[in-house]
């Protein structure tokens, strides 16, 4: 069993590291390997909408996303970590799971997924909505915790005096990997669910 954690920050050691290492240490105890990718200290530029994608299944451009994507496809459950940036998620994350979700056409249905978020004070929900909405739009359980997955802190590494926050992680991920422990029992016994033909309408009438 294996979590994919994004690190979305351009500080590798910053406060979003921290709470992925939170949780990192929650998923060792548990049994589950761990891989860490740091994506915010690359140049990532966004879709370009060519289509490319939808013949070859991989993006155009050859960089970190398409070395994600067979991590992405292996992974149980993946984990996005993201700073806030004027109350977002940061550009460069962004234009990475834009990528990253549009690109690859593997199921990603039942792989487990959450998102952590980091910020000296505000923006943190607006966050974590937003790195939610890739899971749900892929068919992916996404794993809560006790709060909306949130540490604050403004240099690198205050945050690991948010204690809430850190005990927000661990939680986060304990129930992750009840999550993903139970879904992996589920599909033994039903299989992943059917899905029809996918249908797009396009608001046109
Ligand atoms: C360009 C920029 C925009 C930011 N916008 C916000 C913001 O909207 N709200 C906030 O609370 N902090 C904001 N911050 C502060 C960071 O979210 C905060 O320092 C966070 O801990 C960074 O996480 P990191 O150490 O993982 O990079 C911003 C920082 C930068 C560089």
């Amino acid at each position: 069993m294996k979590v994919l954690m994004i690190n979305g920050s351009p500080r590798v050691n910053g406060n979003t590291n921290v709470a992925l290492r939170e949780m990192e240490k929650v998923f060792v105890a548990e049994g589950i390997e761990v891989e860490i990718l740091h994506v915010g200290n690359q140049a990532i530029r966004g879709c370009i909408a060519c289509g490319s994608c939808g013949k070859t299944g991989k993006c155009v451009f050859d960089d970190m996303v398409n070395e994600a994507a067979s991590k992405f496809e292996e992974c149980d459950g993946l984990v996005v970590g993201s700073p806030v940036y004027y109350a977002s998620a940061n550009a460069t994350l962004v234009a990475f799971l834009t990528r990253l979700f549009y690109s690859t056409h593997f199921g990603k249905t039942m792989k487990v997924g959450a998102c952590v978020a980091a910020a000296r004070r505000g923006g943190l929900t607006a966050t974590f909505d937003e790195l939610n909405k890739f899971f749900a739009i892929a068919g992916m359980p996404v794993a809560s915790g006790q709060y909306w997955n949130g540490i604050h802190g403004r240099t690198p590494g205050e945050a690991a005096q948010d204690e809430e926050g850190l005990q927000m992680m661990r939680t986060l991920a304990k129930n992750m990997a009840f999550l993903m422990k139970s879904i992996a029992l589920g599909k033994e016994a039903y299989g992943i669910p059917e899905r029809e033909p996918g249908v797009m309408t396009n608001f046109v009438r």
